[in-house]
């Protein structure tokens, strides 16, 4: 009886997981970077899946390959050896051009540095993703008023609707954190890759930054974000641990709540 119920408990968990969508995953990566005199090998055999929805932490000291391991998985890099797919389509051996119409369809990135121009308002920011999209890729082009939509739907994600028309600069660093987010979420990209995140702010905001990617997770966006902060790392489900460009630990999965 013991037996049964256990088996069927099994059967449902298993087909549960058969349910979850790959986004992306990577098997047996390398990556050896040369220099004239020696040879880094930045990563080694790492294997790592994601599934849509997921919330996956990668952490480790300094040097151990997080960055180099991001720069893979968003296309702005390509690995020494291993394959990667995307949502099911193989992107290891695409040229150039195409691996930049990928990126620019399915990647969102935020990094420690905003990476935000100055010179243009929190609004122009975001709308040159979609600009820059349409020209990229040839696709339809996007009316003003759906530009619009989607730059003002995106503010409203990271609570910022009301600094649409300020300049980068006259907004604190928590806040430009949170534009960056928000330029990142507005071509609605498959997956959000988020390195050390927190890196420029003080604790406060940086709490307040690891908030909002969490609900944004918990609204269905799947992320994947790397850090060397352990407290940090524990907002995700899945916490993995890379240590001299190996994966050291099978993913923990958390149970209810992160801290
Ligand atoms: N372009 C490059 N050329 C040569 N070596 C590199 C290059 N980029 C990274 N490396 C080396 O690869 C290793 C991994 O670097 P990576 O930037 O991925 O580390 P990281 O985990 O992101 O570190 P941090 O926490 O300091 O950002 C390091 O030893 C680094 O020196
Ligand atoms: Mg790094």
């Amino acid at each position: 009886m013991m037996t049964d119920l256990k088996n069927t408990t099994n059967n449902v968990m298993n087909e549960t997981a058969n349910k979850k969508e790959v986004c992306l995953q990577l098997s047996n990566i390398a990556k050896i970077f040369r220099t004239q005199d020696m040879e880094t090998h930045a990563l080694r055999s790492v294997d790592l899946t994601i599934y849509k929805g997921d919330f996956v932490s990668i952490s480790g000291p300094s040097g151990c390959g997080k960055s180099s391991l991001l720069a893979i998985m968003g296309l702005l890099d390509s690995p020494t050896s291993g394959s990667y797919h995307i949502v099911g389509k193989d992107v290891s051996q695409l040229g150039v051009d195409m691996r930049a119409e990928i990126r620019n369809k399915s990647i969102g990135f935020i990094f420690q540095s905003f990476n935000l121009i100055d010179e243009l308002s929190v609004f122009e920011n975001i709308a040159l993703v979609l600009r820059y999209r349409e020209v990229d890729s040839g696709s339809k082009e996007l009316t003003e008023s759906e530009i619009e939509l989607a730059v003002h739907s995106a503010l409203a994600q990271v609570d910022m609707g009301h600094r649409a028309e300020h300049k980068p600069n006259q907004l604190s660093g928590g806040q430009q954190q949170r534009i960056a987010i928000a330029r990142a979420l507005v071509g609605k990209p498959a997956i959000l890759l988020v390195d050390e995140p927190t890196g420029n702010l003080d604790s406060k905001n940086g709490d307040a930054v690891m908030g909002l990617l969490k609900s944004l997770n918990k609204a269905g966006t799947t992320i994947c974000m790397v850090t060397h902060d352990t407290r940090y790392a524990e907002f995700a489900d899945t916490q993995m641990h890379l240590l001299d460009g190996e994966m050291i630990t099978e993913p923990v999965f958390m149970i209810g709540e992160a801290s």
